[in-house]
């Protein structure tokens, strides 16, 4: 039976025929595996081609000896990491230090005595396995902490421009009423002044000559016309004002550290009129149209700030490739779309297509889409956090589904799938 279930090997060098029969049978009698090797170069080549658990290296070798040997394996990255025991007759303090200078981790005398052999084997193979796993764990550790801070960086983030937005709308609000709340009362002064005006022009025909050069020179009758029209568009204009602060305002709800229940077109649209600048034509590059069809939904348990991240991250990435399409001049005989479809599924699902007619992604790097820090675009333009924050909130804390079909310079869909309840 085997005692020693270890997958690799140890590795023998010795030149001297009766040594190595000594140590061969030492380690066959408690079923550790080996090999051999009789000089220092070929036990480099070897351990080059297929790396040992443990090397037991003789210090006198025809050929480069064992000292050598030790420090050319020590430079070499491939096998720097094995453990080395030295087997010599050479007991002086003297080589011992040397050995142990090289990078040497033991050192067994000769003639062997079994048992010390199988001992500092033993020993050794056990230490190396474990630095192994603790290597291991330090990595493992290391990659889930470096994931953790991206999260906090990112929620940090997110929290302050949240807040951020939230306080410039609630600001906005105030000097928004002024005008809005004014416009009406506003509109029917001047609509009573022009009235009276006309009256007057009707009851007095023949005004003096200071009144008609007044008239004249302000040119009344095109300012009577044109006074209902700046109002008008100062209307239009407060409204839009009013409904950006609207959906800024229900963009960052900062009251969404708990599940509500929520509107998720409200959320599209929000998110939608937040990216109008972006999808408005703009020097040569034309609009791009946005194609709407939602079902009808019930309000979903969710956190609302959150999901409007996720349709923030997913539609930002679609005016992106759409963007990048229209460089590299593949959109010329193709209207820039995006297309948003919302329906619920028999599971009770909510289901959220966001799909764009951009570059597409190539195969090879679909898997490696949702990966923290992961992005194809310049610095400065995206951090590759996008889609892993739009990950976490989903599939993690929403325990629904992400799910990406692209065909490259064909298009993108995003499918986001979330539970009512
Ligand atoms: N709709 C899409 N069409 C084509 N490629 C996409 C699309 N969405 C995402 N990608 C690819 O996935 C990568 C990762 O997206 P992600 O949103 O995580 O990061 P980013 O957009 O590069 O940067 P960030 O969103 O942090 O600013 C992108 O760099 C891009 O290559
Ligand atoms: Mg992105």
């Amino acid at each position: 039976m085997n005692k020693n279930p270890n997958t690799g090997f140890i590795l023998i060098v010795d030149d001297n025929p009766t040594n190595l029969s000594v140590l061969s049978e030492a380690l066959n009698s408690e079923g550790f595996r080996f090999r051999v090797a009789v000089d220092g170069e070929s036990a480099i080549a070897q351990s080059e081609r297929n790396q040992p658990e443990l090397i037991l290296l003789d210090v006198q070798m025809p050929g480069i000896d064992g000292f050598e040997t030790c420090r050319r394996l020590k430079v070499n990255p491939v096998t720097q990491n094995i453990p080395i025991i030295f087997t010599t007759a050479l007991a002086d303090m003297d080589s011992k230090t040397k050995g142990f200078s090289l990078g040497a981790v033991d050192y067994i005398p000769k003639p062997f005595a079994q048992e010390e052999v199988i001992a500092r084997v033993r020993v050794h193979l056990q230490l190396k396995q474990l630095t192994g796993f603790l290597e291991q764990q330090v990595s493992d550790r290391t990659k889930a902490l470096q994931q953790a801070q991206v999260k906090l960086v990112q929620q940090e983030k997110l929290s302050t421009l949240g807040e951020l937005i939230a306080g410039i709308a609630h600001e906005m609000n105030n000097p928004i009423s002024f005008i809005s709340n004014n416009i009406l009362p506003l509109k029917e002064y001047t609509t009573g002044i022009t009235k009276l005006l006309l009256l007057y022009k009707q009851e007095y025909p023949n005004p003096t000559a200071k009144i008609t050069t007044a008239i004249k020179d302000l040119d009344l009758s095109f300012v009577l016309e044109d006074m209902p029209k700046i109002l008008s568009s100062l209307q239009l204009g407060s409204e839009r004002i009013q409904n950006l602060s609207n959906s800024l305002r229900s963009f960052s709800r900062s009251d969404s550290d708990a599940k509500i229940l929520a509107d998720l077109h409200l959320g599209l649209d929000s998110t939608l009129m937040i990216l109008q600048h972006r999808l408005k034509a703009n020097g040569d590059h034309p609009s791009i149209e946005v194609i709407k069809s939602y079902g009808t939904l019930p309000q979903v348990n969710c956190y609302v700030g959150e999901m409007n991240q996720v349709f923030m991250n997913i539609l930002a990435n679609a005016v992106d490739a759409l963007d990048e399409a229209i460089m590299q001049g593949k959109m010329s005989n193709l209207i820039p779309q995006i297309q948003i479809a919302t329906e619920i599924d028999s599971e009770q699902l909510v289901i959220i297509r966001i799909a764009d007619n951009g570059v597409g992604i190539p195969e090879r790097l679909k898997k490696r889409l949702f990966e923290p820090l992961f992005t194809t675009k310049t610095v400065g333009k995206g951090t590759g956090l996008g889609l892993s924050i739009a990950y976490q909130i989903v599939v993690e804390k929403h325990k629904g589904v992400l799910e990406v079909n692209s065909q490259p310079g064909v298009g993108t869909e995003f499918i986001i799938k979330i539970p009512i309840i």
